[in-house]
């Protein structure tokens, strides 16, 4: 297998708007960002995601952009950019800018000029259709935040496709001038010094043009048959690796809904020039009642299941990135772990074995290395999120689920959950802002923030700092091959990883009940890399609640030396 700087990385994403605020207006900023540089070096980190901070109107926090090539007011300017990658890059960290490309914002001028006229030059970046002749949308798609993918608009009385809100009109990819004005965007940002792209929702920038009704799932029908990974996706990706991304050292990370290992092979192929790796979501995104939106609990087993064959398939073959939350999923400790006061440190730590123990690069969401956990929210006027907001709208409007049904969904899925600021200490709104926060900080924030865990070297944030520093230490880690121990289904979750005859065993105790687990016998005497509580790790192990440990064995050749 090839190395790769991006293959023994560990990315943290930054959703800036809740990270720092430097100025005392409620909402995080670059300068914030800057600030806190050190704590993420002490960390231990190489690279940031930073999450929107073009211009943009903002109605789906920085998803919408007007302007690729400016900063978003609140953010600050584009000199406070440069002093963040200049600072970053001094202390040895990259910026990876998300990329989002699949729409704009409709208050970007080349959508201004694309619905002046028929003829305007622009017209054609997006994509216009008629509507049926009786006045309805071309198509019964619905749009990811709510009602219908096509809205009307007057000036030329024909609709525009958004896969995501109304103010997100999707780009027409099959135009080469949209392509080349990107590709100049990209570069532009490569030349400045930026270190990479996540690209957003990347595998629905190809449409298929036929655009027949989809099947109905919930009030609309689906547009996936024609949207995701759709014609021309991969000669795009290819025309953008060959005309860009090729040209610099940059790392990519495509996010892909939707995407299947035989997809991944493809997208992110150690040899298709496409990306260095995707984004994966059969592993956090089930089916849910409505929609995306369920308050069932994840299953372990199918959880292991499809990280599984995630490692399985795709080892030797292409990249898979690592994660069990972001900025669109609720905190993985509530989720998968046990967010009680008794269980939250030790199960987030637990989590943290299990993921960054893997093959990939692993991706960890600011916060996450406190514990961070969802928001105890009780009224729908705490929500700032367009798609919550409007998922309560609907599907409660629509009569198919009564409000009552629908807020366990909300607490459990709700994309708030990992909006809410960044817990940097116990004093006013968690150090986050001296100002009134555009969304509340969690009240538990006086237990749980940066300043005591730094201070506390059994922390959940030290835990972390231990797990990053053991990948650098031990390529295993990186490019060992992966196996699944047959235990435990719901309640335990073990596999091996072996590179040139040395072994790593991992064991995660996902129950909050004591359970045992048999040591195979070739790790016998094995070195523990890392756990989360105290035990001897020899012939029968008794586990306790959420308990997580791994094992490195040296070759076998290189022990009868010893
Ligand atoms: C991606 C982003 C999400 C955004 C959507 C539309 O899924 O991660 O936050 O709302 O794309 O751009
Ligand atoms: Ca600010």
């Amino acid at each position: 297998m090839k190395r790769a700087w991006w293959k023994e990385a560990v990315v943290y994403q930054i959703y800036p708007r809740s990270f720092m605020d430097s100025n005392g207006d409620g909402i995080g900023d670059l300068a914030g960002i800057t600030s806190r540089l050190d704590y993420l070096r002490c960390l231990g980190i190489d690279v940031i995601w930073l999450c929107p901070i073009y211009r943009s109107p903002n109605d789906d926090n920085g998803y919408d952009i007007s302007d690729y090539r400016a900063i978003m007011e609140e953010f600050g300017t584009m000199e406070d950019f440069d002093e963040l990658l200049e600072q970053a890059h001094k202390r040895g960290i990259r910026i990876v800018m998300d990329l989002v490309v699949n729409h704009t914002s409709d208050e970007h001028k080349w959508f201004i000029e694309s619905r002046s006229s028929k003829e305007n030059p622009y017209r054609d970046y997006y994509i216009w259709r008629e509507g049926k002749e009786d006045g309805a949308p071309p198509n019964n798609w619905g749009a990811c935040f709510g009602g219908s993918a096509w809205e009307y608009d007057e000036a030329t009385q024909m609709y525009y496709l958004h896969l995501f809100s109304k103010k997100q009109p999707d780009l027409n990819w099959d135009n080469p001038n949209v392509r080349r004005e990107i590709f100049d965007m990209m570069t532009w940002w490569c030349e400045k010094g930026i270190d990479g792209f996540r690209m957003d929702v990347i595998c629905m920038i190809s449409k298929r043009r036929e655009m027949p009704d989809g099947e109905i799932d919930g009030l609309y029908g689906s547009f996936h048959e024609s949207c995701v990974n759709g014609p021309n996706v991969h000669t795009y990706l290819q025309e953008m690796n060959e005309k860009v991304l090729s040209r610099y050292d940059i790392m990519t990370v495509g996010e892909t809904p939707d995407v299947t290992t035989e997809l991944a092979r493809q997208y992110a192929g150690e040899d298709t020039r496409e990306l260095n790796m995707v984004f994966q979501f059969e592993h956090i995104e089930g089916e849910g009642k409505y929609g995306k939106w369920t308050d069932e609990k994840p299953s372990i087993a199918r959880l292991k299941r499809i990280l599984s064959r995630w490692q399985k398939e795709l080892y030797g073959k292409a990249w898979n990135s690592l994660f069990l939350n972001n900025h669109d999923q609720p905190r993985m400790v509530s989720r998968f772990g046990n967010d009680t006061p008794a269980y939250r440190a030790v199960s987030a730590k637990m989590l943290a074995t299990c993921l960054h123990m893997l093959g990939g690069t692993p991706y960890i969401y600011q916060g996450e290395e406190l514990g961070m956990t969802n928001y105890p929210f009780t009224d729908i006027s705490q929500f700032r999120d367009i798609e919550s907001i409007n998922a309560y709208r609907e599907w409660c409007g629509s009569g198919i689920v009564t409000k009552e049904a629908f807020w366990p969904c909300l607490l459990e899925k709700s994309r708030d959950n990992a909006r809410t600021p960044m817990q940097w200490d116990d004093g006013e709104n968690a150090g986050f802002t001296t100002g009134e926060p555009w969304i509340a900080v969690n009240p538990n924030y006086r237990e749980i923030n940066a300043k005591a865990q730094m201070a506390d070297q059994d922390s959940v944030f030290h835990y972390y700092r231990k797990l990053i520093a053991l990948r650098k230490k031990y390529p295993i880690i990186v490019y060992g091959s992966y196996e699944l121990l047959a235990c435990g289904g719901e309640t335990l979750y073990a596999y091996t990883r072996t590179l040139e005859g040395e072994k790593l065993l991992v064991v995660c105790s996902f129950c909050d009940r004591e359970q045992t687990f048999d040591l195979p016998a070739e790790f016998e005497g094995a070195d523990c890399l890392i756990s989360n509580l105290e035990n001897r790790y020899a012939g029968r192990v008794t586990l306790r609640p959420y308990e997580a440990f791994a094992l490195y064995q040296m070759g076998s050749g290189l022990r009868q030396d010893l």
